[in-house]
C-alpha cells in the first residue's frame, strides 16, 4: 500500500495516540472473553486440588472442583473448557483401554459439567498420551507410532466423548485420516452437532514440557514426537495439513504452540477464512509466569500482549491457561 498521507506536520501519527478514548476509539483489533477456551486438569479424587509446578497458578481438580471452575468460567463469559485428564498411573496401559471406557476422568468431569452448566461448551482432547504406558499419541509397535491403528482407537475415543455429552472434540493426536474417520463416525452415531476442531498444525515443540507434566506423562515419553507432530522449520505443510482436515470435515483449525507460530495463524487465516484458534501452550505460560514471579515482566500486561497478539495475527480465539484471569481483568 501507498503512504496515503500528507507530510508532516499535516500528518502527525501522535495526533490519534493523544487520549486514551482516542486511542480505545482507532483500535483495530480487541480481545474479548468470547474468543476464550480455557484448558483445565482433570484427576482423582474428591474436593481435592493439587498444582502443578511447572506452571505456577495451574492446578489439577478432581470432578467435584472442575465442576465449581467450570460455573466459575461461565459466569466470567468464558464460552468453553478444554478437558485434560491426570489418568492415574495404573490405568495407563499399551491397549490404551481407559481413553475410550464411559468412565473415565473425561467423560465423568463432561458428564458433572454438562449436567451442572449446559451452556458452556466443553471441549475433549483425543490422543493417547495420557492413557498410553510409552506416553506417545499413539500405539508404539516395534519402536514405531503406527497411525491406522491408532485411527480406530481414536474414533472410539472421540464417539465415547460425544457420548458423554462434548459439545466439541479436539483431535491433538497428528495422526492422518483421523478427521475423516471421526467424522463419518459422529455422523454415522446420531452426533451431527458435535463440532470438531481440529489440532491441524501441531508442531513438535519444546514448549509442551509444562504440559507434559501436568497429565503425568514426561516421565513415560520415550523418543520424541517427531514422526508425527510438524517440523518448526516448515510452513507449507501446515496449510495443506489445514485443507486436508477441513476436506475431511473439521469445523474449526488450530495451530499449536501459539506465540512462535503467529506467522502460521496469519497465513492459514488468510488463506482459508475458516474458524481459527492457537493454542498458547504451557511452556508459553510458563515463560510469563516465571518471568513475572521474578518481576522481570509485568505478568498481567504480559499475559494481555500476549494474547491480543493472537487477535491480531487473526486468530477468531485462543486456547490459554490465561483465561480466567484475563476474563477477570476484561469485567473489572
Ligand atoms: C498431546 C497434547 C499435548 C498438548 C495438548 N495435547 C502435548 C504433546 O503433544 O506432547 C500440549 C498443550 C500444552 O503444552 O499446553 N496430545
Amino acid at each position: 500500500m501507498q503512504p496515503l498521507h500528507a507530510p508532516f506536520p499535516a500528518t502527525r501519527f501522535r495526533r490519534t495516540r493523544a487520549s486514551g478514548a482516542l486511542r480505545d476509539l482507532v483500535q483495530e483489533n480487541r480481545l474479548s472473553v468470547s474468543d476464550l477456551i480455557w484448558p483445565v486438569f482433570v484427576c482423582e479424587g474428591e474436593d481435592h486440588e493439587e498444582p502443578v509446578p511447572s506452571m505456577p497458578g495451574v492446578v489439577r481438580r478432581s470432578v467435584d472442583r472442575v465442576v465449581l471452575a467450570a460455573q466459575e468460567a461461565h459466569v466470567l463469559g468464558i464460552p468453553a473448557i478444554c478437558l485434560f485428564p491426570y489418568t492415574p498411573m495404573e490405568k495407563r496401559t499399551s491397549d490404551c483401554a481407559e481413553a475410550w471406557s464411559p468412565d473415565n476422568l473425561s467423560n465423568r468431569a463432561t458428564r458433572a459439567i454438562k449436567a451442572a452448566c449446559p451452556d458452556l461448551l466443553v471441549m475433549t482432547d483425543v490422543a493417547l498420551d495420557p492413557y498410553n504406558i510409552d506416553g506417545h499419541d499413539g500405539f508404539v509397535v516395534d519402536g514405531e507410532i503406527v497411525n491406522d491403528a491408532t485411527v480406530e482407537a481414536l474414533v472410539k475415543q472421540a464417539l465415547s466423548q460425544a457420548e458423554a455429552g462434548a459439545d466439541i472434540i479436539g483431535p491433538s493426536d497428528m495422526m492422518d485420516g483421523r478427521i475423516g474417520a471421526m467424522r463419518s463416525a459422529l455422523e454415522a452415531a446420531d452426533h451431527q452437532n458435535v463440532s470438531i476442531l481440529s489440532y491441524s498444525a501441531k508442531y513438535a515443540s519444546a514448549f509442551y514440557g509444562p504440559f507434559r507434566d501436568a497429565v503425568g506423562a514426561s516421565g513415560a515419553l520415550k523418543g520424541d514426537k517427531k514422526t508425527y507432530q510438524m517440523n518448526p522449520g516448515n510452513t507449507d505443510e501446515a496449510l495443506r495439513l489445514v485443507a486436508r482436515d477441513l476436506t475431511e470435515g473439521a469445523d474449526m483449525v488450530m495451530i499449536k504452540p501459539g506465540m512462535p507460530y503467529l506467522d502460521m495463524c496469519r497465513r492459514i487465516k488468510d488463506a482459508f477464512g475458516v474458524p481459527t484458534f492457537a493454542y498458547q501452550v504451557s511452556g508459553e505460560y510458563a515463560m510469563i509466569q516465571a518471568a513475572a514471579q521474578n518481576g522481570w515482566i509485568d505478568g498481567e500486561k504480559a499475559m494481555v500482549e500476549s494474547l491480543l497478539g493472537f487477535r491480531r495475527a487473526g486468530c477468531d480465539g485462543v486456547l490459554t491457561y490465561f483465561a480466567p484471569a484475563v476474563a477477570r481483568l476484561l469485567s473489572d
